[in-house]
């Protein structure tokens, strides 16, 4: 799957992505903003690769990309896991820009190619995400590519020696009908 818009593109990741992948996840930008739990190494890098390529209706890991003078260039990451399958929930995460690559608001161009095709090509219903309450650069991008705030789970999730906020949005196929988020 390659889906492409104004000079950015996301496409699911191979192997060769891995190296790529774990350099972007641990990057000092990146790592403190991701879920604890996430996978950063090599070998557990890999497996989702493996799992998106062998699961990809229910599992996905993609590259976004940037048309730098004709050739793409991996730019960041993004992911989504099936949440429920009767009422066709993915829960969306993972999304990194890499620092040099920030500031052009990639991850909104992204954001809405992943949209596109969840809920058109896969045929999702609703598409969810939570952002660490400290993370505005990712709630003010969250904003932007159409996904609705629906709430706080209020120091759900323990940084270092502090508790923190999780800050649930929400896309339903319905807002994008309604044009309110296209
Ligand atoms: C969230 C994230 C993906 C957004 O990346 P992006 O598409 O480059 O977003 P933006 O272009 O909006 O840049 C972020 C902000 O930095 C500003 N900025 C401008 N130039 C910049 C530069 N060279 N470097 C960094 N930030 C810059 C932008 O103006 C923007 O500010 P705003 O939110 O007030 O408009 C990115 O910040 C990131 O990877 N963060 C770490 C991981 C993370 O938080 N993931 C989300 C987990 S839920």
């Amino acid at each position: 799957m390659t889906a492409e818009q104004d000079g950015v593109r996301i496409r699911r990741a191979t192997p060769e992505d891995c190296e790529f992948l774990v350099e972007l996840l641990t990057h000092e930008g990146v790592d403190p903003y991701l879920a604890v739990v996430r996978p950063r190494g090599r070998e557990r890098v890999l497996a989702e690769i493996e799992r998106s390529h062998t699961e990809p209706e229910e599992f996905g890991r993609f590259v976004i990309e940037v048309d730098a003078d004709g050739s793409w260039r991996a730019a960041g990451a993004m992911g989504f896991e099936i949440a429920n399958r009767r009422s066709r929930i993915a829960n969306l995460g993972g999304l990194a820009v890499h620092p040099d690559f920030r500031g052009r608001r990639l991850a909104d161009t992204a954001a809405r190619l992943l949209q596109r095709h969840l809920l058109d090509d896969l045929g999702y219903h609703r598409l969810q995400l939570e952002i660490y309450g400290f993370n505005e650069r990712a709630i003010r991008h969250a904003e932007r590519a159409g996904f609705v705030r629906e709430g706080v789970r209020r120091k759900a999730y323990r940084r270092g020696d502090t508790w923190v906020d999780g800050v649930l949005f929400g896309l339903v196929r319905e807002d994008l009908e309604d044009g309110r988020a296209s």
